[in-house]
């Protein structure tokens, strides 16, 4: 059995371009690895199964567990699709089980981390059982961009910006502080696309600056930290305001809508005040959990 894992990420800074001619948006993307991360494991399957796919949760309500396809409309069905057909193997009988911590349709790449965990998992399974040369990582993280534009981040990790449509990279150095943030999930998700096409309505946007600089300190990073998909998400689902107002007022230095939400994110100096506040969020009924900033990207367990 093959194992894998990859981390969520959040968009510490999300900036948005015009709609472009292919249906794209051009962005520029301050990504952050969390250490929330889903686990993938990848076996031989019986004769004759095909290719079969589990999921199972942690942490998360039963609709983010139920709402993810079973069968070749998952993206890990089309890394292994891709990834055979590029081996020039036959696809075979696979078992893929996936264990989801990330919430589903949350802005937060919990698909992406799965389709980021099945390449790295399938290039170690043709390599095993096919003989096939392994692809060095960054062949992993070019091939990633076919799946997502979020999924190249999702191999990488760490602290990287991204560009074009999120998927040109570049790594930076982790922050000099530590992060902790408080996930607070919504009952409802947001399809990306229909944030952008309400974005488009809205016609909003900032102009693009540069991210590539060190961020000196927690106080300079919530100041930093914007999101241009924040408003359109909140006109789909307006109760992201009363998250945000509620995470502010139990300390959060920010809080901001993580990538296209709805998903809702604080800012927290401590792991403790973080914690503090998950819990009283928790108290007053809204789904979620604490997480920290980590590095390394998605790898074999
Ligand atoms: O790349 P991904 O499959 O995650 O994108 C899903 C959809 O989100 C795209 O089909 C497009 O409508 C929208 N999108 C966009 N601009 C981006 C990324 C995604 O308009 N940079």
């Amino acid at each position: 059995m093959i194992r894998a894992s990859a981390p969520a990420k959040v968009n510490l800074v999300f900036q948005v371009g015009k709609l472009q001619s292919d249906g794209y948006h051009p962005v520029n993307s301050l990504y952050l690895e969390l250490d929330l991360r889903e686990e993938l494991s990848l076996t031989k399957g019986q004769a004759g199964s095909g290719v079969q796919i589990f999921v199972r949760g942690e942490n998360l309500p039963a609709r983010h567990i139920n709402s993810v396809p079973r069968d070749n409309t998952n993206l890990v069905y089309k890394v292994a699709e891709a990834m055979f057909a590029r081996a020039e193997v036959v696809l075979e009988d696979l078992e893929i089980d996936i264990l989801k911590r990330i919430p589903v349709a949350g802005g937060m790449a919990g698909g992406s981390a799965d389709a980021a965990a099945m390449l790295i998992a399938c290039n170690e399974y043709l390599h095993l059982y096919h003989q096939i040369p392994r692809l060095a990582k960054a062949e992993l993280i070019e091939l990633a961009a076919e799946f997502g534009s979020d999924v190249p981040f999702s191999v990488l990790g760490g602290l990287a910006v991204g560009t074009d449509r999120g998927q040109k990279l570049s790594a930076l150095d982790p922050l000099g502080f530590e992060t902790h943030w408080v996930i607070a999930i919504s009952n409802e998700g947001l399809s990306t696309p229909a944030v952008y096409d309400r974005f488009d309505e809205l016609a909003g946007g900032t102009s693009f600056t540069e991210l590539g600089q060190p961020i000196g300190s927690i106080a300079e990073l919530a100041e930093f930290m914007v999101n241009d998909l924040e408003e359109a998400a909140t006109y789909l689902l307006p109760a992201i305001s009363q998250t945000k107002a509620q995470l502010v007022e139990l300390g959060a230095l920010k809080a901001m809508v993580s990538g296209s939400g709805p998903t809702v994110i604080g800012l927290f100096a401590s792991r403790d005040s973080a914690d503090q506040a998950a819990q009283e969020l928790s108290s007053a009924g809204v789904t979620c959990f604490i997480a920290s900033a980590s590095y390394g990207g998605t790898r074999l367990l």
